[in-house]
C-alpha cells in the first residue's frame, strides 16, 4: 500500500468520496496519510469500505489528525474511553443523531471531524446523509451573505424547558451517558465560519443552533428557518449506505449530517471517535 494506490472517487456532485487503495489495519506512511487528509479537505466526507480494524487501529488513525475530543454527555467504552459506541437495539424507539447537525457544535471548540466505523448494520436502512456547508454558503445571494457576515449564533446542548438529553437518551438501550449531570452546555459561534485549513467560508448551522445572538426570537427564527432548509437542499447532499466494515470520516467544519431512522426492529452498532477542533472564526 502506498500513496500512489490511493484514489478518491466522488460519490455525488456536492460532496463525498470513496477512498480506495487503503487498508486501515496497516500503518499509513506520511504520504498516504497526506493523500487521505487532502481527500477529506477536497470532498468534506470520505468513505472507506471493507475495513477490518480494531478500536486501537481506529484510534491510531484518528490521532493522525489531532487529539481526541470527548463528548460532554456520552460515555466512552469501558476499555476504550476515547471511543463511544452508538448502538440501536431491536427495541430502541429512536436513533442517535437523527437530525441535521454538526457534532458537539454547542461546545466552545467543536470537534474538527468524526470517524464512524460500522460494526453491525441493518439488512437495509440506517444510511447517513451529509450536506456541504461551503456549497450552501456559496449559493446564498450577495445581500444575504453580507447580512449574515459577522453574526453569531447561540448553540445549545440541552435546551432549558425541554426534555434534557439525559431524559431523551435514557430510553435508548444502547447509548450510555456520563453519570455526572453536566447540565446545559452552550457556546456562541460565527454563523459564517472560515475553514482553518482551506480558508473557505461555510454556513455553520445545525440542530444545536438556537438563536442569532442579539436578535429577538421574532427576528431570528425566520432567518434560521430559511437557512436550515436552504442548507440541506438535495443538491448540497450525499447519502452513504453502510456495510459492516465501512468507515466514514467527515469534516464538521464544513458539513452537517443526519442519521436516518428507518430500521425499526433491527440492530445497528457503530464505533465513533471525534477529533479535537479549534475555536471557530
Ligand atoms: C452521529 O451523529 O454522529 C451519528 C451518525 C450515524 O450514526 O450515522
Amino acid at each position: 500500500m502506498s500513496a500512489q494506490d490511493i484514489q478518491a472517487i466522488p460519490v455525488a456532485g456536492a460532496l463525498g468520496a470513496e477512498i480506495s487503495g487503503v487498508d486501515l489495519s496497516k500503518d499509513l506512511d506520511n504520504a498516504s496519510f497526506d493523500a487521505i487528509h487532502q481527500a477529506l479537505l477536497d470532498h468534506c466526507v470520505i468513505f472507506f469500505k471493507d475495513q477490518d480494524i480494531s478500536p486501537e487501529q481506529q484510534l491510531g488513525f484518528a490521532k493522525r489528525f489531532g487529539g481526541i475530543h470527548h463528548h460532554p454527555y456520552m460515555q466512552g467504552m469501558p476499555d476504550h474511553p476515547d471511543i463511544f459506541e452508538i448502538l440501536k437495539t431491536e427495541t430502541d424507539p429512536h436513533n442517535f443523531g437523527g437530525v441535521w447537525h454538526v457534532d458537539q457544535m454547542f461546545t466552545p471548540k467543536p470537534n474538527m471531524g468524526t470517524i464512524l466505523y460500522a460494526k453491525e448494520v441493518p439488512d437495509a436502512g440506517g444510511d447517513t446523509l451529509f450536506a456541504n456547508m461551503y456549497a450552501a454558503y456559496d449559493a446564498l445571494s450577495e445581500p444575504m451573505k453580507s447580512m449574515l457576515s459577522g453574526l453569531k449564533v447561540l448553540c445549545v446542548g440541552d435546551r432549558p424547558g425541554k426534555k434534557s438529553r439525559k431524559e431523551r437518551y435514557k430510553a435508548l438501550n444502547g447509548v450510555k451517558m456520563n453519570d455526572e449531570d453536566l447540565g446545559v452546555r452552550s457556546s456562541e459561534h460565527p454563523l459564517i465560519r472560515t475553514h482553518p485549513e482551506t480558508g473557505r467560508k461555510s454556513l455553520f448551522i445545525g440542530s444545536h443552533v438556537e438563536t442569532i445572538a442579539g436578535m429577538t426570537k421574532e427576528e431570528s427564527d425566520p432567518i434560521l428557518d430559511f437557512l436550515r432548509k436552504h442548507a440541506v437542499k438535495p443538491e448540497f447532499t450525499c447519502r452513504f449506505h453502510w456495510d459492516k466494515g465501512s468507515m466514514a470520516m467527515w469534516d464538521n467544519r464544513c458539513t452537517q449530517h443526519n442519521a436516518i431512522d428507518d430500521y425499526a426492529g433491527q440492530r445497528r452498532r457503530m464505533h465513533r471517535i471525534t477529533v479535537s477542533g479549534d475555536t471557530p472564526f
